[in-house]
């Protein structure tokens, strides 16, 4: 099968460094034609760098990085590094990348891509869904260039920024709201699927096993990251949400899902960022994503330490 167009936007981020180490190592089943970056869990200078760090440790230095907004679109930058450290990767120590950015942004190059695409292309959405947005606005015919969207964001239980709105949505609510009534074909994965697959002790020692730099930088990663979010949500061990989208588009048969009506809260208080989803939907109400909600974690694990394995 021939491989998929994938266009991969991320604010690495320690879970977004491993889905991007999990898409890198999987050239037979993707076409990675880009690396678009956002302002989120680290400021933007801090994600495009990251990005390029990773692609270098993965030895891939022929996909390109783009840097995006580095702002949302209309409230200020919440960021995370509570969560990834100061650097975004913490408990990693990787070089200044060799690979350059791009000097174009990653908004006209979204656009450039998509309205040009011999095939239409996948997105995976890891983070604020800023760059994607403001594509839209700026050029609607971009539609007809993406194959679908597969997100990682949003609850359909509780948040992990606030009770109600988790960190992708609550970051830039307002663009999450334009990429979910832009009619796309719609994949969310959000916490319900995310805080089940959790980074055990045997998880973590057998991608420390590999005994390669890719292993040893993602073990340290992992064995930083996450602990408080562990700590706050009563988890056995701390979650990985982002390589869930890549994992989901390898694999899709580690989840479950249906069709859901989704929208997205931008005025409230309490309940800003909240995606609030009707998952009895009919013709008058009808669906306009399907969300996850269960996942084969252990297949998760495995088959990342596979291709970690690989790289
Ligand atoms: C999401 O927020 C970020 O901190 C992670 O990278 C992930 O994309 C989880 O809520
Ligand atoms: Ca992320």
């Amino acid at each position: 099968m021939a491989a998929r167009p994938l266009i991969i936007d991320c604010d690495p981020g320690v879970d977004d460094a491993i889905a991007l180490l999990l898409a890198l190592a999987s050239p037979q089943e993707f076409d990675l034609l880009g690396i678009t970056t956002v302002a989120g869990n680290v400021p933007l200078a801090l994600t495009q760098a990251n990005a390029r760090r990773i692609c270098h440790l993965a030895q891939r230095t022929d996909v390109p990085v783009y840097a995006g907004c580095p702002r949302p679109l209309l409230r200020p930058l919440t960021t995370a590094e509570d969560i990834h450290g100061s650097t975004g990767l913490q408990g990693a120590v990787l070089p200044s990348p060799t690979l350059p950015l791009q000097a174009q942004p990653a908004v006209p190059w979204l656009i450039e891509r998509l309205t040009t695409a011999a095939a239409p292309i996948t997105l995976a959405t890891l983070g604020p869904l800023t760059n994607l947005a403001v594509a839209l606005i700026q050029c609607p015919d971009i539609a007809q260039g993406i194959e679908q969207v597969v997100m990682m964001g949003g609850s359909l239980g509780s948040g992990n920024v606030t009770p109600a709105a988790e960190f992708n949505i609550y970051v830039d609510p307002h663009a999450a709201k334009v990429v979910v009534e832009a009619g796309l074909p719609l994949t969310m994965i959000g916490l319900d699927v995310t805080h089940q697959v959790v980074t055990t002790a045997a998880r973590l020692a057998a991608l420390e096993k590999l005994g390669t730099p890719v292993g040893q930088a993602a073990a340290g990663m992992l064995r930083y990251y996450g602990q408080l979010d562990c700590d706050r949500h009563g988890l056995e061990a701390p979650p990985l949400h982002d390589p869930c989208v890549i994992a989901y588009l390898l694999r899709p048969d580690l989840f479950t899902g249906r069709p859901m009506g989704l929208a997205i809260e931008t005025e409230g208080t309490l309940c800003l960022g909240r995606t609030v989803a009707n998952a009895f939907p009919t013709a008058l109400a009808p669906a306009n994503a399907l969300v996850m909600e269960t996942v084969n974690a252990e297949g998760i694990y495995a088959l990342l330490t596979e291709r970690l394995g690989k790289l």
